[in-house]
């Protein structure tokens, strides 16, 4: 992708190296204006369309807070069964109406492919949130931006290093788009381990390795995993037949302080997409964890931010104008380091 003004985000296929460096350049010039030290109002009367059909938290509420960190005002639907889709409405239908009201819209949806069928129906850009258990390309991004910005701290890049991604590596999307992703790097190790039955897809091991990277593949967490990253993920409850399915598997693959000092490197950043399950009976990474210096989940919510600005700015083609509408902030922000 050269240019991304007008385009589509459906799928990390679309990006190659250089694309994503071009989002991390531009993420990194949003800071001052996520930091509050100054505003812009670039997007002034753009409006997005936040459509959510499957939950979510923090995807959608940094998309519309992005947008509205640019100067745009942000349209929310979420949920099935309170939009005409519950009335039997095409996805195409409702991309033709939804594009009249709105400059870009983001979606999510519970079906594979299916912002890929809505975005051919749209008259405006359409950036994928999520659709069902294919892709999540703007996580896949902000994964991979967190990453730099982490090993940046140990004088490391993206090339050469080693990520170990546990849990639900069958449904869960951000590994999907992020294990793609890693695709356009160079002399990735990546150990997968998962449930048997929960294994990363053939498709996605096979483009790994087609890359020349070093796919190791587990069902156990055992010995010293030496990773410089551990991607921690949830068992994807949703997509099962069943919730006596999903139970089988809930729990097996634990992070606390013990197990991480057992298996990972006192320099293994931790990660997830989050939300994880702290369920007593799950509990994927457990809050003694919290304020360990590795953490990065938090840093990874933040950076959504920095990456969603960015993607807004290079599809409306605003990138290059920020700071051309720069205000001041007013108010007191606990954010702005003036205040601090
Ligand atoms: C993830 C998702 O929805 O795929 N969450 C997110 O967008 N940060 C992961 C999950 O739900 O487990």
């Amino acid at each position: 992708m050269d240019n991304f003004t007008g385009q589509h985000i459906l799928s990390v296929n679309q990006f190659d190296r250089v694309a994503v460096e071009t989002v991390f350049d531009v993420a990194d010039k949003m800071q001052p204006y996520a930091n509050r030290e100054k505003r812009t109002t670039v997007l002034e009367g753009a409006i997005l369309g936040n459509l959510f059909f499957e939950s979510s938290t923090r995807t959608r509420v940094s998309f519309g807070t992005a947008f509205n960190l640019l100067g745009g005002e942000v349209r929310e639907t979420t949920g099935i069964s309170s939009s005409a889709l519950a009335k039997g409405e095409s996805l195409y239908d409702t991309a033709r109406v939804l594009s009249g009201y709105s400059d870009v819209i983001t979606m999510r949806h519970p079906d594979a492919g299916s912002v890929a069928e809505f975005s051919e129906g749209s008259r405006v850009p359409v950036l994928n949130g999520g659709d069902g258990p294919n892709e999540h390309p703007t996580q896949a991004l902000l994964d991979l931006y967190t990453i730099a910005k982490e090993r940046a701290s140990f004088g490391e890049s993206i090339d050469n290093l080693h990520i170990a991604m546990i849990g639900d590596l069958k449904y869960g999307r951000t590994v999907h788009s992020l294990a793609t992703m890693l695709c356009l790097f160079k002399n990735i190790k990546l150990t997968l381990i998962s449930p048997n039955e929960l294994q990363m897809p053939v498709s996605i091991c096979d483009a790994i390795t087609n890359a020349g990277h070093e796919l190791i593949i587990s069902d156990q967490l055992e010995g010293s995993v030496e990773a410089d990253i551990c991607y921690q993920t949830r068992i994807q409850q949703e997509r099962f037949s069943s919730l006596q399915e999903a139970d089988k598997y809930r729990g097996k693959f634990r992070l606390n302080q013990q197990i991480y000092t057992q298996h990972f490197k006192s320099k293994t950043v931790i990660m997830h997409p989050l939300p994880r399950d702290s369920r007593a009976d799950a509990n994927e990474l457990d809050n003694d964890l919290n304020m360990h210096p590795n953490l990065a989940i938090f840093r990874q919510t933040d950076n959504g931010v920095l990456v969603r600005m960015a993607l807004f700015a290079l599809v409306l083609g605003v990138a290059e104008k920020i700071s051309d509408f720069d205000r001041p902030v007013h108010w007191y922000s606990t954010k702005n380091t003036a205040n601090n």
